[in-house]
């Protein structure tokens, strides 16, 4: 994407296999198809930990114009497992990058997520036939945050999103806070517990059972890939530093049933669900309002959730074969 705009990329990834793995599924193959296709995208590709003080300071002399921080551990699971491991990846990972951006002087975006408004939302929810409900139906930025249960997860991304204001309150850095909801599309190779729609295409598509906790009525405002990817474009365009919420809107408002519907339909199948229990941290209606992001960066969310659906799983049934899973 980079080169098709006129830039020069520098990609930076570890390549760990930790979440995947936790998932149970295999992740050699998925790891080597973004490596390739990022590279023949001339995306020059380096394989290195954001936590390595060397690599930083390496960065340094690259005298790179903008940093895209979308390095994580993003799942809720593996920060209950391993708060740890979370902290080094989200808080101390993302503390780096604003260091590498505050040292350059240059504008920098970094990833949040919906989780930070807390699941008080579940408290006055309606219920409908096959969709929980909210009025209002959308939250922007100036909405409660971190109310309801709270999981480390929820603490490393709000330190991340309190560390991006305190860079641009302090230093004047042009920081552009990404708050994301549900993120899907090609090339996303969801774990159990991160990248619902695309897990639930491919378990669909190899005929596994999907699985399900507490109710299929959660509602999130998915956002397609090229949606989510355009808004970090329009940030440097713009660079008017603060917290936007990212989500694919009123619009693209879904619940996980209606997804296994649509996609069952689609590709002429039968679920089998497997119900899980309910998780007591999870946000069960979410969808954004991105006025502020269209306000000052001029961002809206293009792709509709039919359209961004048919694109993922024409792409994942293509490319079945980079779906392991070990059981
Ligand atoms: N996917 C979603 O639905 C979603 C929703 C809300 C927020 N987010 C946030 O958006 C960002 C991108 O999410 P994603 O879905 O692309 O995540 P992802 O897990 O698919 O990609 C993150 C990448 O970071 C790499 N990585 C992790 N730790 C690293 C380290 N220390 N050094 C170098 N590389 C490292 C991993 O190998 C992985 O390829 C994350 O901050 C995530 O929390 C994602």
């Amino acid at each position: 994407m980079g080169k098709r705009y006129g830039y020069e990329v520098i990609g930076v990834d570890n390549y760990t296999d930790y979440e995947l793995k936790a998932s149970g599924y295999k992740t050699v193959n998925s790891k080597r198809y973004n490596y390739n296709v990022l590279t023949q995208s001339g995306v020059d590709v380096v394989t290195d930990d954001i936590n390595n003080s060397k690599f930083i300071d390496k960065m340094i002399e690259e005298k790179v114009d903008y940093i895209i921080h979308t390095a994580a551990q993003p799942t809720v699971t593996l920060s209950i497992t391993n708060p740890r491991y979370d902290m080094e990846n989200n808080v101390v990972a993302t503390f780096n990058i604003l260091e590498l951006a505050r040292k350059l002087d240059i504008p920098v975006s970094i990833c949040s997520s919906v989780h930070v408004f807390g699941n008080d939302i579940n408290e006055n929810l309606e219920e409908y036939e096959d969709r929980f409900a909210n009025f209002p139906e959308s939250f922007d930025e100036d909405y409660s945050f971190l109310k309801g249960k709270v999981t480390p997860l929820h603490a490393s991304k709000a330190v991340n999103e309190i560390h991006g204001k305190a860079y641009i309150d302090t230093y004047g850095l042009p920081v552009g806070i990404m708050r994301l909801t549900g993120m899907y599309g090609p090339r996303q190779f969801a774990g159990m517990n991160h990248g619902w729609v695309s897990n639930f295409i491919f378990r669909l598509l190899k005929g596994l059972p999907l699985h399900i906790f507490g109710t299929d009525k959660q509602v999130r405002d998915i956002l397609y890939c090229d949606d989510a990817s355009r808004v970090f474009y329009d940030f440097y365009d713009r660079q008017v530093a603060g917290l936007y919420v990212i989500g694919g809107g009123v619009n693209n408002l879904v619940s996980i049933r209606q997804v296994i519907d649509k996609v069952s339909k689609y590709l002429n199948v039968k679920p089998e669900i497997v119900m899980e229990p309910a998780r007591e941290y999870d946000l069960n209606y979410f969808v954004g309002n991105s006025t502020k992001a269209w306000n000052n960066l001029g961002w809206e969310p293009k792709v509709s959730v039919d359209e961004g659906l048919k694109l993922t799983v024409d792409w994942i049934k293509e490319n079945l074969e980079y779906f392991e899973v070990n059981e």
